[in-house]
């Protein structure tokens, strides 16, 4: 009978819970036993686990947030690597550990794997951009939720012939705004991957208000630049010193009032995007993510995830995951500015 440790690190994101009953089902049908480490990395550090069988992780598949906490502490930034988390690991007796994370999550645990942790990593995000993956659990509701948010705010954008200038998150990438963008039928998309012209943006509008169509919807990823000229917002950092984005809707917004006269709002969708429920794809992506990660920490893999490709569920080396950060590409924005103005 082996022992699999499992932690989620990182920010949050819908279909966490759906891994986790995914890895303590494979790991029961596999006679194993598993170790749930309380937020993320700290709990590894500080010694604070709970023992999860099946009765642990009934309930769970429907609900947001991750019953085991998490947090952006990092074995490497704020311990000494694998001899901070040794103690946790011989108390506990784990074998093997599934690290949950996103990008800096899995750089963690590679280094720990180097150090000869057993590892198997669950790439985790809203924003859809590690690499080795063609897709992430999370994104599918977060674009939900901000088609939903779209579709919602063309109706009173159109009732009061207003431009809504809508921020979606994403951090350095586009793939929530592009999507949500073509999903709800965007008349501009701003992602920091393309660069834009608010002149262009402005033209664009102009040119559907004098067609009579007197509303616009212009979906903005957090990441993108300020105008020229136009004053960023504030960005504080949180605890860790992670820099808090979010706001840069504001200055766009401004931009194209002066630019084209028409009254403009906002809406900063932020944390919405990332709790609640998971949608019925992601319950279904989580669990296989759980299910296979449970069986490569079962069968002693170590330094690669569970990422997929074709539709299937497949060891790729963490080494992927960390080389880069996926952007949206080229093709894909293309479609979406097809159906701009
Ligand atoms: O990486 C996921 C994400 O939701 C980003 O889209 C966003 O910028 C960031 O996390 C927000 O993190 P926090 O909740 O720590 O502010």
């Amino acid at each position: 009978m082996s022992v699999v440790g499992v932690l989620t690190a990182g920010g949050d994101c819908p279909g966490l819970n759906a891994v986790i009953r995914g890895v303590v089902a494979r790991a029961d049908e596999r006679d194993s036993e598993v170790v749930g480490i309380r937020n993320g990395w700290e709990g590894l550090m500080h010694g604070t686990t709970v023992s999860l069988d099946r009765d642990a992780v009934r309930g769970i598949l429907t609900r947001g947030g991750t019953i085991l906490g998490t947090s952006r502490m990092d074995p490497y930034v704020h311990g000494d690597g694998y001899k901070s988390c040794e103690k946790t690991i011989k108390a506990n007796g784990i074998d093997s550990l599934v690290v949950i994370g996103g990008d800096g999550t899995l750089r963690s645990a590679l280094q720990l794997s180097q150090e000869g942790l057993s590892i198997v990593g669950v790439p985790k995000t809203i924003d859809n951009d590690i690499s080795g993956t063609d897709i992430t659990f999370g994104f599918d509701t977060a674009v939900g939720i901000a088609t939903e948010a779209i579709d919602r705010l063309a109706t009173t954008a159109e009732a009061h012939n207003r431009v809504i200038v809508v921020e979606v998150m994403g951090r350095t990438k586009g793939w929530i705004a592009t999507y949500a963008g073509i999903a709800g039928g965007a008349d501009a998309i701003i992602i920091p991957e393309h660069e834009y012209s608010i002149d262009e943006i402005v033209a664009t509008l102009r040119r559907r208000h004098r067609k009579g169509i007197k509303y616009s919807i212009v979906v903005v990823a957090e990441g993108v630049a300020p105008p020229p000229g136009y004053e960023p917002i504030e960005q504080k950092k949180d605890a860790f010193g992670f820099d808090r984005l979010g706001g840069v809707a504001y200055p766009i917004a401004a931009a194209i009032e002066d630019g084209t006269g028409f009254e403009t709002r906002v809406s900063v969708l932020g944390h919405v995007q990332r709790g609640g429920t998971p949608s019925a794809y992601d319950r279904v992506l989580a669990t296989r993510l759980g299910v296979g990660a449970a069986d490569l920490a079962v069968d002693g893999a170590s330094g690669v995830m569970v990422a997929v490709r074709s539709e299937q569920i497949v060891p790729v080396p963490l080494s992927e995951a960390v080389d880069s950060i996926r952007g949206v590409p080229d093709s894909l924005f293309a479609t979406a500015a097809s159906f701009f103005g």
